[in-house]
């Protein structure tokens, strides 16, 4: 480490400001995310719910029930773990207000008019949309190996054929995908995004880091893996990677991958660290 790095360090660990964090949606991936994030007393978060919240709530930890209370509670950075409809209609008015937003629901990017919209209230807002590596990772490797201009990415999404229940059966291949694996879904990113709006948002993320032309998704329903399985394989003119990642269920609460949680709570913390 450099001088000037161990300065920024110490200086790190020797900041007691406090951090207001927004966070739109309190289920799965947002509870876990509001738990790491509180685990550090810096941080005090403000969180919108559809509806008042009839719980105990932890310490350090306010709820709102619209975006204008959000808003206007202050907040340096907004964490949305909600949905794609929800992204869609808050996301761009957050970053308009000049707020950063860590975003969950990327598969919202599929839609042209949703890009479009980030896009201008990030230049109005001079704010950032920040994209979390989420159930993956990899991105800073695809988004170096695209500026070769040569490669090729494709990104498959494996999980358990229980997973697609009621997708085999609509195919008629319940019992063809009990044996073999079966590939449900092959094309562009924002296809599938499109199509699996609650599955697919870690192959929009490979598309955005990688290019969305360069970038192929297969959705697989595999008997051979028994957790959420991911993917990415590359070919370039900077050589040949090939990552995977078997996501295990966060311990809380299995309807959520455990790293999906650590990722936006990472993606917040790295917001305030000195080294970027
Ligand atoms: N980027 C990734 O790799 C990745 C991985 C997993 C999940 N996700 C996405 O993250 C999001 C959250 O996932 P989850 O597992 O926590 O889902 P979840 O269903 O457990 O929680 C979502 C919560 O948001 C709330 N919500 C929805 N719309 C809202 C709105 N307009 N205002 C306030 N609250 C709202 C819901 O009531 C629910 O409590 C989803 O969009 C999911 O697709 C992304």
């Amino acid at each position: 480490m450099t001088a000037e790095g161990a300065t920024a360090a110490s200086e790190t660990a020797a900041d007691g400001a406090e951090r207001h964090i927004g966070l739109i949606g309190y289920g799965a991936a947002g509870r876990a995310c509001a738990v790491l994030l509180l685990a550090d007393a810096r941080y005090r978060l403000t969180v919108l719910t559809r509806s008042p919240l009839e719980e105990d709530l932890p310490e350090r930890l306010t709820a709102v029930t619209s975006l204008e209370a959000l808003l206007a509670a202050g907040p340096q950075i907004i964490v949305e773990a909600a949905s794609a409809e929800a992204f869609s209609s808050m996301v761009p008015e957050c970053l308009r207000a000049g707020i950063d937003v860590v975003a969950a629901s990327i598969g919202a990017l599929q839609s042209p008019e949703t890009g479009d919209a980030v896009v201008a209230a990030c230049r109005e807002g001079h704010s950032h949309l920040v994209l979390p590596s989420g159930a993956v990772g990899g991105l800073d490797y695809l988004a170096a190996a695209a500026l070769s201009g040569d490669i090729a990415v494709t990104y498959t999404s494996r999980k358990p054929p229980a997973a697609w229940t009621a997708e085999l059966a609509e195919a008629g291949l319940a019992e063809e995908a009990r044996a073999r694996e079966v590939t449900l879904f092959e094309g562009s990113a924002p296809e599938a995004a499109r199509l699996y709006p609650r599955n697919l948002n870690a192959g929009l993320t490979v598309a955005l880091a990688a290019g969305i032309e360069r970038t192929r998704v297969r959705v697989v329903a595999d008997p051979s893996v028994t957790t959420n399985t991911h993917e990415i394989a590359v070919t370039g003119a900077a050589g040949d990677a090939f990552l995977r990642f078997a996501n295990k269920p966060s311990p809380d609460n299995p309807k959520t991958s455990m790293i999906t949680a650590l990722s936006l709570a990472s993606a917040v913390q790295r917001r305030f660290d000195p080294m970027q």
